[in-house]
């Protein structure tokens, strides 16, 4: 790598600073980087929390979008990016994951013409009525350099007919879960914060829209709920608690003894929990991946995963929103024989920016 480059990560929702906190790590070590914040996410502990808890640098620039229709959100993102990529003139952008701030990072850099990296690229859930699944789409397909989890993202883009700089890199949010599950000292601490025994207890998140969007789902879910008598700890994301009051549905998930309702939690704090529970209830890929990292199996409560590969060997199952497959489920004895490392081996970071600083001499002019 002769020249420095500058680089602008584009992020904005609480997955994506997961993902950035390695990465920007390494690319540091190259490159000037700026981070472009679209405001998705602006609650404290949806956001500003984890800056300082994954020590990511602050952002150069919050767009401040925050919340609204999918339209509204990610039109007013574009025309915000847009105006920051033009002023800042960056040699490659990079998005991360499948959020909406991820396919308007993409499509305002593809549109400047600036070469723009796909982080978590190639998932597919085939099904088009997740906003999600657009997001991903779209992203990959006007994206240049495409980083992909596990050799199924790879094959996924090749039906799509990308076949060139697809990369099979592993998964970045494993080089930071394999850091975190190791600290035995934070492991204590948390388990006596919540009284919690290992394994005693289950871990619990939804806040796909899905769910929280169709009252049925939502009250057939508290319904399996009322009827598990395991501990589980569920830190609830605000549009959950928006949905549940909405649907009048609050009540009654309050009166839930074994249920402890919890504000959105650190990643350290979730990753210690997900590794201590018995299993994990959730709609969140990341959950769903993460338990399958740290050996915990998860009950999904969605119709479908873009993660198949946690499914395959028995460890993680899914359960959709139906009442009886969830308590079945939650209370059933799993002990898969084999477990895979699929997902690399927790280097990701590294691999990519090697890859980045040779697809950039390749393109310095
Ligand atoms: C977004 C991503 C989802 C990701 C999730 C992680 C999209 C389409 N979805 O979903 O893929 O898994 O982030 O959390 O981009 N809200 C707050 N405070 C906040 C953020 C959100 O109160 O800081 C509430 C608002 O009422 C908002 C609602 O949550 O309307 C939904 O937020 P939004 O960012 O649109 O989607 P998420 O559900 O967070």
């Amino acid at each position: 790598m002769k020249k420095m480059m500058k680089i602008a990560s584009i992020i904005g929702a609480r997955p994506q600073l997961i993902k950035l906190a390695p990465l920007s790590k390494e690319l540091r070590k190259y490159h000037k980087e700026i981070i472009i914040h679209t405001g998705q996410h602006y609650d404290k502990k949806m956001s500003g929390l984890f800056f300082k808890e994954l020590d990511i640098p602050q952002p150069d620039y919050n767009l401040e979008v925050g919340s609204g229709s999918h339209g509204y959100q990610t039109g007013e993102m574009i025309t915000r990016i847009e105006k920051v990529l033009i002023k800042e003139k960056p040699d490659l952008a990079i998005v991360y994951g499948d959020t909406n701030s991820t396919l308007s990072g993409a499509l305002a850099a593809a549109k400047l013409n600036i070469k723009t990296a796909h982080v978590e690229a190639g998932l597919r859930e085939f099904d088009k009525s997740i906003p999600e699944e657009i997001n991903k789409i779209v992203s990959d397909h006007t994206s240049d350099i495409l980083f992909c989890p596990s050799g199924l993202g790879v094959k996924n883009l090749a039906k799509e007919g990308i076949t060139t700089k697809v990369y099979n890199v592993g998964d970045i949010t494993l080089d930071l879960a394999k850091r975190i599950s190791t600290n035995t000292n934070l492991e204590k601490s948390i388990l006596k914060k919540y009284n919690l025994k290992k394994r005693d207890f289950c871990y619990m998140t939804m806040h796909r829209e899905k769910n929280t969007g169709q009252k049925k789902r939502l009250s057939n879910i508290v319904s399996a709920l009322e009827n598990i008598s395991k501990t589980i700890i569920f830190p609830m994301h605000p549009r959950t608690a928006k949905a549940l009051k909405k649907y009048k549905l609050w009540g009654r998930i309050n009166q839930i003894k074994s249920l402890k309702i919890v504000p959105p939690i650190g990643y350290q704090e979730s990753i210690m929990l997900i590794k201590n529970a018995g299993k994990t209830i959730t709609d969140s890929g990341g959950v769903i991946k993460e338990s399958y990292f740290l050996k915990t199996p998860a009950v999904i409560i969605d119709d479908t995963t873009e993660w198949t590969e946690t499914i395959e060997d028995g460890w993680n199952i899914i359960a959709g929103a139906d009442k009886n497959k969830i308590i079945k489920y939650v209370n059933k004895a799993v002990k898969p024989k084999r477990h895979r490392e699929v997902y690399g081996n927790g280097k990701s970071a590294q691999k990519i920016i090697r890859i980045l600083n040779n697809y950039l001499s390749e393109n310095q002019g």
